[in-house]
């Protein structure tokens, strides 16, 4: 911790600029992310949450500002950055091992060293036994785990997760979100998380960073110093909950009214 892992200044993100098409996804977003920290993206759907952690993916770029990892400016994506969206990205026709090995087989990485990796991710993802299971024998939440293992494979630097648990019932969404912090706890892997679950972001962040409605600026940062593990019940939750959701709701009814009134 104390060190500036990742680091916009000024970030404005506009797609087909000069285009009849031309959207201002981002306008200003000015945030700096320290070295092992969980930081979540909240804010009302299409405001530009995964468009940030594209651009820190390397897969697009600002339009203006300057979006920086360990100092230098992003440019393209690399191993160093793990990702983990929504939709899980297992190959159907690779056992779960071979789904964890991916990265490292890419890299040539050796046998031995890719078997250790793997047998110690398996470990920290809590899957024993089913090294050798196709991801379609898998619950959605096993998958997902799967898809973190695979991500953590190479030790990137940083963890990017889009809504990883968007797709998942209530319990197993509650066991992968306290599965995450003792992730967390255990690798420090600087990670940024797109949520739209206030809940989620609450139990597992460092910080929150509250995306205002489309063209986005940062709102608001909330600091969670609130001790792990955490549960819905504190009272620290609750009192940092209803602040957050009031002022979420002001965006969203924004991002809402935007839509009528373009409409009419
Ligand atoms: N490749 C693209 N080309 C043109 N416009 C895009 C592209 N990707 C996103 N946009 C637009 O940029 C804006 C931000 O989209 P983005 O997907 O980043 O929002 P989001 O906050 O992740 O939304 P959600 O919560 O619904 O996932 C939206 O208006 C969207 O239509
Ligand atoms: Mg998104």
């Amino acid at each position: 911790m104390g060190n500036v892992k990742i680091s916009a200044e000024k970030v404005e993100k506009r797609y087909n600029p000069g285009a009849p098409n031309e959207v201002l996804a981002i306008e200003n977003i000015t945030l700096d992310i320290q070295d092992g920290e969980f930081v979540a993206l909240l804010g009302p759907s299409g405001c530009g949450k995964s468009t940030f952690l594209f651009m820190v993916g390397g897969f697009e770029k600002p339009t203006e500002g300057t979006l920086r990892l360990n100092g230098q400016p992003i440019d393209g994506p690399g191993a160093n950055r793990g990702i983990v969206f929504q939709e899980y990205v297992l190959f159907p026709w690779q056992v779960v091992s071979k789904n964890i090995a991916y990265g490292l087989r890419i890299a040539g990485v050796s046998q031995a060293e890719q078997d250790r990796r793997v047998a110690e991710l398996i470990n920290m993802i809590g899957l024993q036994g089913f090294e050798s299971a196709y991801p379609e024998s898998l619950s959605g939440g096993m998958k997902q785990r799967v898809a973190i293992a695979r991500a953590l494979a190479y030790d990137p630097e940083i963890l990017l997760m889009d809504e990883p648990f968007g797709a998942l019932d209530a319990q197993t969404r509650a066991r992968m979100i306290s599965d995450l912090t003792r992730i967390h706890a255990t690798t420090h892997k600087t990670t940024l998380f797109v949520t739209h679950s206030v809940e989620e972001a609450i139990l597992l962040s460092d910080k929150i960073a509250l995306f205002s409605a489309r063209p986005s600026r940062i709102k608001r940062v909330f600091e969670i110093d609130l001790p792990h593990p955490r549960r819905v019940t504190d009272d620290g939750f609750v009192t940092f909950e209803r602040e957050i959701l009031e002022s979420l709701e002001q965006e969203v009814s924004d991002t809402l009214d935007g839509r009528l009134d373009s409409a009419g």
